[in-house]
């Protein structure tokens, strides 16, 4: 299994049978390196509504056959547009392949904000991928710091690799994200969500500082979109 990250929240995660897109915000995101055209996943995940999150999923899944699992109001949109999709909601999980994708809670907000109306798109969530080793990849999507990262995530699912937000204004900040790491307590944290916009900018470097102190059995990875590093586990 590998973890590319294609800067802000869009990370692709590959198993033996799979390439798994998530949050694919490639059209428009500064930080990504690559186009849609470059892309070909066989499940895009999306963890809420926002733009910069859905970001390409009808395109990247209409080019490519892929099936979306999200929510079941983000996957009755897709539907209504022709997309595969599978709508499940938190707490629930599908076996697609070699990867188990369960999606747990996030405390954060979802509409779709590009369409009119900034239509309803269910509870924002994150997702839990476990891989046929026993391998689980945590990808937190937006949220603030709340009690389920310690009680569901660290306590139930203890993930080897945790992907946090730490940009602040829409997300936890790198001190919350640090305490969500020390809840989650995994080998290898990867910090996300900041420096792709003026708004979000972050010195991932503290956010590793803390983590060293708090969390002294935790590596942070801080990953580098423009040489399109990859971690093998
Ligand atoms: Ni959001
Ligand atoms: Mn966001």
């Amino acid at each position: 299994m590998n973890i590319r990250w294609y800067g802000h929240s869009a990370f692709e995660l590959t198993s033996e049978q799979l390439n798994i897109l998530v949050d694919p915000f490639i059209t428009g995101n500064p930080s990504c390196p690559v186009s849609i055209d470059q892309l070909s996943p066989d499940v895009i995940c999306v963890t809420h509504g926002h733009a910069d999150h859905f970001g390409d999923t009808v395109e990247l899944a209409k080019n490519n056959g892929s099936l979306v699992i999200t929510n079941y109001e983000i996957s009755q949109y897709l539907q209504s547009v022709n997309v595969k999709s599978i709508g499940i909601n938190c707490g629930a999980s599908v076996k697609i392949g070699d990867v188990g994708i369960r999606m747990l809670s996030a405390q954060h907000s979802s509409s779709f904000d590009f369409l009119p109306n900034n239509r309803y798109a269910g509870s924002a969530g994150s997702f839990l991928f476990t891989f046929n080793d026993g391998t689980n990849v945590f990808h937190a999507g937006d949220t603030g710091l709340f009690g389920d990262l310690r009680d569901v995530v660290g306590n139930i699912y203890h993930p080897d690799v945790a992907i946090l937000p730490i940009g602040n204004i829409f997300t936890m900040d790198p001190v919350e994200a640090a305490i969500a790491t020390k809840w989650i307590n995994p080998k290898i944290v990867i910090p996300m969500h900041y420096n792709s916009f003026d708004s979000i900018r972050q010195d991932p470097e503290y956010f590793k500082k803390l983590v060293e102190k708090h969390s002294p059995t935790t590596r942070t990875m801080i990953l580098d979109v423009l040489n399109s590093e990859k971690i093998v586990l």
